[in-house]
């Protein structure tokens, strides 16, 4: 997949009319919020700042689980910041994880997509076009609205997964492909997170994730936690690393296979012979 054909795809995804991207993301926004396109994008340049406040407004202890939950339900702040991101002007750039999964998924035939932290539903969006059966999830129940707003506003059947409410989860062992971006150094135990999406996974599924050895950032007090050495902790998990792009945006492939706890565990000896040579 070459660089160009997943800015195309991503660019289809967000700006479909093609009126211009932050346009096209700000009117949705808008279409949704009531706010005029000149409000929208406003505010989404001040995204990143608004949602940084927020987070020390409301003094939120990354080391309080509940705390963590309760900031991320009670908010529609960061839909701004994600959407100035999704549309390429946080970095310059864009962001092309979401496009690069979905067009793996349509390439290899795979269909039921589980978007695992789905903020805006961007994401959400991408994989619906390449054909799979998507489900969203998220713990931020306002941001989850909008995404079944996006959803049905294009055409797509909304699947919204209400992360926040007491026992829900995504079905198990029912998944061909996971996007898990930006999200898992939202959550304390990323191992533990890892875990979990693992079982959503069918075997033969796979995981696409960011791991980040270094989260930290001044602007960002949400990143609660780091992926630190990754290979360890993914060789601790029946998933296999089969990709990854480390230079960019750390998205990592695993997959889930059989045997694969076994296979990780003798994988691991290898790994530590390696590191000492
Ligand atoms: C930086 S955003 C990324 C959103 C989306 N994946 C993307 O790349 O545009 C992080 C998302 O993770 C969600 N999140 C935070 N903690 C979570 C948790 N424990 N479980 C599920 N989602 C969580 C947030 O609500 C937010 O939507």
């Amino acid at each position: 997949m070459s660089d160009q054909s997943l800015r195309e795809f991503w660019t289809q995804v967000i700006d479909p009319e093609g009126i211009g991207l932050p346009e096209a993301i700000a009117r949705e926004l808008g279409a949704y919020t009531g706010e005029s396109t000149t409000v929208v994008l406003d505010k989404m340049t001040g995204g990143t700042d608004a949602f940084k406040a927020l987070w020390h407004e409301r003094e939120v202890q990354s080391s309080d689980q509940a705390a963590v939950k309760e900031f991320y339900r009670n908010q529609f702040v960061e839909a701004y910041e994600l959407a100035n991101w999704h549309c390429g002007r946080s970095f310059g750039e864009l962001p092309l994880s979401y496009a690069r999964a979905a067009l793996f998924a349509k390439r290899e035939g795979l269909t039921r997509a589980l978007d695992f932290g789905s903020g805006i539903g961007s994401g959400s969006l991408a994989l619906s076009m390449a054909g799979c059966e998507v489900h969203s999830a998220d713990i931020a129940n306002e941001l989850l609205a909008f995404v079944v707003f996006r959803m049905k506003r294009r055409g797509f059947v909304p699947r919204p997964i209400d992360l926040g409410i007491g026992g829900v989860q995504p079905p198990r062992h029912y998944f061909d492909v996971i996007t898990c971006f930006d999200v898992l150094e939202h959550v304390p135990d990323q191992l533990e997170m890892l875990r979990q999406l693992e079982s959503y996974l069918k075997p033969g599924g796979y995981l696409f994730a960011n791991l980040y050895d270094d989260s930290t950032h001044p602007d960002r007090p949400m990143h609660i936690s780091s992926a630190g050495d990754w290979l360890p902790m993914v060789r601790q998990t029946g998933m296999i690393p089969v990709w990854k792009e480390v230079e960019e945006q750390k998205i990592h492939v695993l997959r889930r296979v059989r045997g694969g706890r076994l296979k990780n565990l003798a994988a691991s000896v290898v790994d530590r012979l390696q590191a000492t040579r």
